[in-house]
């Protein structure tokens, strides 16, 4: 009863902000992503009749209450229920890359975790049935279990013959009807994702409580929603043509009113910082001079620069040219969620070996 599972984040191109149901976590819309290669959570998970309570480590260190607990908690609940059993978990789960800043550690948390505990538990699910699941954990996280590049349906709508959103299902339906699928394999396109660290630490307004803000109070909401679909169409059509000029156009409209919507929320919710700003237009600036590049942000200050293989060199130098860039990572098209060896044990063993 325990499995040892591996995913990478991924980085929205077209975004997913706000949502239709609590209950389910179904998206307000859909979204389309590339799954990051190059930066991976690895997560443990062992049902134990021994065990009380569920137990979570993250980074190395116990999370004894709080939050992050409940959450991971609830998601095993769901699990149980599916499998019929009622033990309790130890889960451990570590990222190689910086938790909760902005590089999306909940869509590779909860794929991982989704596929950890499900084969631990002994469920054999379908990738969708595992997508529809993760989801429940973190939207964004549906989208991890699957490699390359990666739409996400909304589950509820359907696009009408004149061009406007039809409810099509209940919310029971829309959630098994809300899930990612792979829409190109890793190999297709090699488009590289250059990372701008921008500020260290946790940020201070999570997704989901900038995305419950945003669709309760922004008059912008509305209009934000209604211009999702027409994006993924485009994100989707640039994708399969590997066309730079057209995803870079779509993404960054993307991201801009995503934003926007947040911006508009009472209080307005600002994640960007200065030096986001600077990058934005240094950006834009080298694209006007013939770099292929384009940003993309989401719930927190760091800016990620897509560009194309060859001009990973180029696109570095601009970040790390910009004032208040403090780290840069590196990522590449990745492959989905996967199961992986004892990294617990291994790093029990390597610290005895560097301790004898
Ligand atoms: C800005 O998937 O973290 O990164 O479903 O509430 O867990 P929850 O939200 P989450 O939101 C991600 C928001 C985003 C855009 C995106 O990844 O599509």
């Amino acid at each position: 009863m325990k499995a040892f599972a591996l995913a990478h984040p991924n980085i929205a191109l077209v975004k997913y902000w706000g949502k239709r149901d609590f209950a389910y976590n179904l998206p307000g819309a859909g979204s389309l992503s590339l799954t990051l290669g190059g930066l991976s959570t690895r997560t443990c998970v062992e049902f134990d009749a021994a065990l009380d309570a569920d137990s979570l480590q993250l980074d190395g260190k116990a999370v004894e209450s709080g939050g992050k607990l409940k959450r991971v908690s609830q998601f095993l609940d769901l699990v149980r229920e599916r499998a019929g059993i009622s033990q309790h978990a130890r889960v451990i789960s570590e990222n190689d890359f910086p938790t909760g800043a902005g590089l999306a550690s909940s869509a590779s948390g909860f794929a991982a975790l989704a596929l950890a505990a499900t084969t631990a538990a002994g469920l054999e699910l379908s990738a969708t049935e595992l997508s529809i699941l993760a989801r429940r954990g973190s939207g964004s996280a549906a989208r991890s279990l699957f490699g390359g590049y990666v739409e996400m349906n909304d589950g509820v709508y359907a696009i009408g013959e004149d061009g406007t959103k039809v409810a099509t299902r209940s919310a029971e339906e829309a959630s098994k009807a809300a899930y990612a699928r792979q829409i190109a394999p890793a190999a297709h396109w090699d488009l590289r994702c250059v990372i701008a660290v921008t500020s260290a630490g946790e940020k201070d307004i999570g997704s989901t409580e900038g995305m419950v803000s945003t669709q309760n109070t922004s008059p912008y909401y509305e209009q934000w929603i209604a211009s999702v679909p027409g994006d993924i169409e485009r994100a989707a059509a640039a994708v399969a043509a590997r066309d730079f000029a057209a995803l870079a156009e779509v993404a960054e409209a993307s991201c801009l009113r995503m934003h926007a919507s947040a911006m508009g929320a009472d209080p307005g919710i600002i994640y960007w910082n200065a030096t986001t700003v600077a990058l934005i237009h240094a950006v834009r600036k080298a694209r006007a001079g013939g770099l292929p590049v384009f940003f993309t942000i989401d719930a927190g200050p760091q800016v990620k620069v897509f560009c194309p293989a060859e001009a990973l060199d180029e696109c570095r130098a601009l970040l790390a040219g910009t004032q208040g860039v403090r780290q840069i990572l590196e990522a590449h098209p990745g492959e989905g969620a996967r199961l992986c060896g004892d990294f617990v044990s291994d790093a029990a063993a390597a610290k005895d070996v560097a301790g004898d």
